[in-house]
């Protein structure tokens, strides 16, 4: 795996840049991505191209032995192009234009914007596709970042209209498919349609889910238009840099379009940000959830054509979360190594230096405003020392799967039918008990390829797929469906018959916080929350609710859980079903991962104390570390 950092020479004296590639070079670093958030430097008036600055910057980081992935700078279109095309502006949901003044202000269906986006990027290609020293690029910068993917301006209207209208072809089949006669919503033309904002009570959920298809399709041919210009030109790779914990629009449509999927890995942020408890937040407020990287590492493998990496790592405290806190020393070094564990080819550093300006002054970098080595540059430097060590690192393919859907997010968001219900959250909890069973998990989509896979858990899946099932038998595969599995058609109603044929539901029920059902399994009694399916008896009942009905279920292909499990259940249930399977499982301490390699084992310390190894490496052959694991710290063998 390769190091890299996001550099900004627009923000620093020519003078600086010298002694920066320098520097880089010397931590180990062999890639910079840079021009982002450029335009305005680039183009300070209409067809008043600077390139001078920029040909200078990549003459530097080149003449050091740098490569460089260029960035189209779409994601900060200036002051100046908005004044003459305010129509590229994104609307907010009630009908207002987004204002300049920070970033991401355009409108994925602005066909003006549309056509200044294919202008900018024909210009800075042009410019530097014969550079041998950029050998990838990047599209704009975190599509849908800040709640960007929607858009309720005019242009979207419009194309939301004629994206109905290319997929129900007749205004009588849409009406079908949504219900629209419940409560007198028959349209007789598509271009009555609006969006669902500003309606007095709930609005048609088919609609609702057809908006968000809509505006995800949006961000990929958004995307689809800047790469096939650089494809005419060039066979360097080309990415976007995705974000943590977000939905918005489909990443495996997105991937399917780029040659490597990166994302942007800020674990201490998105802890203290995103919904887990208190005291998760305390217990891991230094080091981040002990999954959230890794998860974000599988997913994002997933999406992608097999080549991915991170494109922006945290380097220190970051300035956008509620509260900021520094990771645990040893963590920024960490995370990148945890990055090489799960098949990444590149983890590169957000940012190198520090701001002393603007938006993100509070930001850290690999260096500091001032220009002192920051606590993230001494553990950059550490990480590649590491690297060096292990050499070329091969994917090892795991043997369970984690179904993980972005329609299903889209769904259970618009009909939770229930305040508890979060869709993310339960495939989370599956993926940490997993994990903390000593495995590696791989997430795939409905829609993927199982051969290879002992076991593939969908922890709910409300459409299934119509060819799942009969994949998964010709690939030997087992499933294992949670709560709500196929309880949905594609058109947001319900099925006249379950995809599922043994699993006849009934009714199904949410229940408020604190209320919890007794569950009988194996003599032994747990706990279930938040949902429950009531499905009729059947002949492979493993679990039993308190009155006597169905909670798990096998089948020969399938097996079905009605509920949502309390840990101690999940992890009873998991071992069971894993057992099956003949997977070997450990319990790991709280605090400890390990995930490996194809001739390696990682394993990764996210407490405060010491772990002692012994346990889960027996007479092995470390590479590096032993087996007593400090916070913070990697501990590698031979696999
Ligand atoms: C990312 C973004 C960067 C920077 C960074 C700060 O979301 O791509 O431009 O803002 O966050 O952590």
């Amino acid at each position: 795996m390769k190091l890299g950092t996001c550099y900004y020479p627009e923000h620093w004296p020519q003078e600086m840049w010298e002694g920066d590639a320098a520097r880089m070079v010397e931590m180990g670093i062999t890639h910079v991505r840079i021009g982002e958030f450029a335009w305005s430097r680039i183009e300070p008036s209409r067809d008043n191209f600077k390139w001078d600055w920029l040909d200078k910057a990549i003459d530097v980081l080149a003449s050091a032995g740098l490569q460089i992935t260029m960035s189209t700078p779409t994601a900060t279109p200036p002051k100046w192009l908005v004044d003459e095309t305010p129509d590229m502006l994104a609307y907010t949901a009630d009908g207002q234009p987004r204002r300049f003044g920070s970033r991401r202000h355009y409108c994925f269906s602005s066909q003006t914007y549309r056509a200044e986006s294919r202008r900018i990027t024909e210009a800075v290609l042009k410019r530097y596709v014969a550079n041998p020293a950029i050998t990838s690029w990047q599209t704009d910068n975190e599509y849908g970042c800040h709640d960007t993917v929607e858009s309720y301006s005019p242009w979207a209207e419009k194309a939301f209209q004629k994206w109905l209208e290319a997929k129900y072809k007749t205004i009588g089949v849409l009406n079908a498919a949504w219900g629209t006669v419940f409560w007198s919503q028959e349209y007789q033309d598509f271009g009555q349609i609006q969006f669902t904002d500003r309606t007095v009570t709930e609005a048609n959920p088919a609609h609702r889910l057809d908006f968000q298809r809509f505006s995800s399709d949006q961000v990929i041919s958004f995307n689809k238009e800047q790469t096939d210009i650089i494809r005419e030109h060039t066979k360097a790779d080309i990415t976007h840099n995705v974000m943590g914990h977000f939905t918005a629009f489909d990443h495996y449509k997105l991937g399917a379009d780029l040659d490597i999927t990166t994302w942007d890995s800020y674990p201490l942020g998105f802890m203290d940000q995103e919904w887990w408890t208190d005291a998760q937040k305390l217990r891991w407020m230094r080091s981040g959830h002990p999954d959230f990287a890794a998860f974000h590492h599988d997913l994002y493998r997933a999406c992608s054509k097999g080549r991915w990496g991170v494109m922006e790592q945290q380097p220190g405290p970051v300035n956008w979360a509620p509260n900021n806190p520094a990771p645990r020393d040893g963590m920024v070094g960490l995370w990148a190594l945890e990055a090489a564990a799960h098949g990444a080819e590149y983890c590169s550093y957000f940012r190198w230096r520090q701001a002393p300006f603007a938006q993100e002054q509070n930001h850290a970098g690999l260096y500091d405003s001032n220009n002192h080595l920051a606590q993230g540059g001494v553990e950059a430097k550490a990480a590649h020392e590491v690297l060096e060590k292990l050499g070329e690192l091969k994917p090892h393919r795991a043997e369970v799967a984690l179904i993980f859907d972005y329609e299903a997010k889209w769904m259970f968001d618009i009909q939770p039918q229930g305040t508890g219900w979060h869709y993310e959250k339960i495939c989370f909890e599956f993926y940490t008990t997993l994990r903390r069973m000593g495995l590696s998990v791989d997430i795939i989509s409905p829609h993927q390829e199982l051969t290879g896979y002992n076991l593939a858990i969908a922890p709910s899946l409300p459409v299934m797929p119509i060819t799942l099932l009969s994949r998964a038998k010709q690939a030997g595969t087992k499933l294992f469906f949670g709560p709500r599995s196929g309880t949905k058609t594609a058109d947001y109603q319900i099925p006249e018959q379950s995809p599922l044929s043994a699993i006849h539901h009934r009714r199904s029920e949410s229940l408020r916080e604190g209320s919890l059902l007794e569950i009988e399994m194996d003599e032994q009694f747990y706990r279930s929350k938040i949902w429950r399916d009531f499905i009729d008896e059947s002949e492979n009942v493993k679990a039993r609710f308190e009155d006597g009905l169905p909670a798990f279920v096998e089948t020969e292909d399938y097996d079905y859980l009605a509920t949502w499990p309390e840990p101690k259940w999940l992890r009873a249930l998991l071992r069971q079903v894993l057992n099956q399977q003949n997977i070997e499982t450990f319990w790991l301490p709280k605090d400890l991962r390990l995930r490996r390699t194809d001739s390696a084992v990682f394993a990764f310390n996210y407490g405060a104390n010491d772990i002692d190894l012994s346990r889960f490496a027996k007479s092995v052959d470390f590479i590096h570390g032993d087996h007593i694991l400090a916070p913070a710290r990697t501990a590698i063998w031979k696999a």
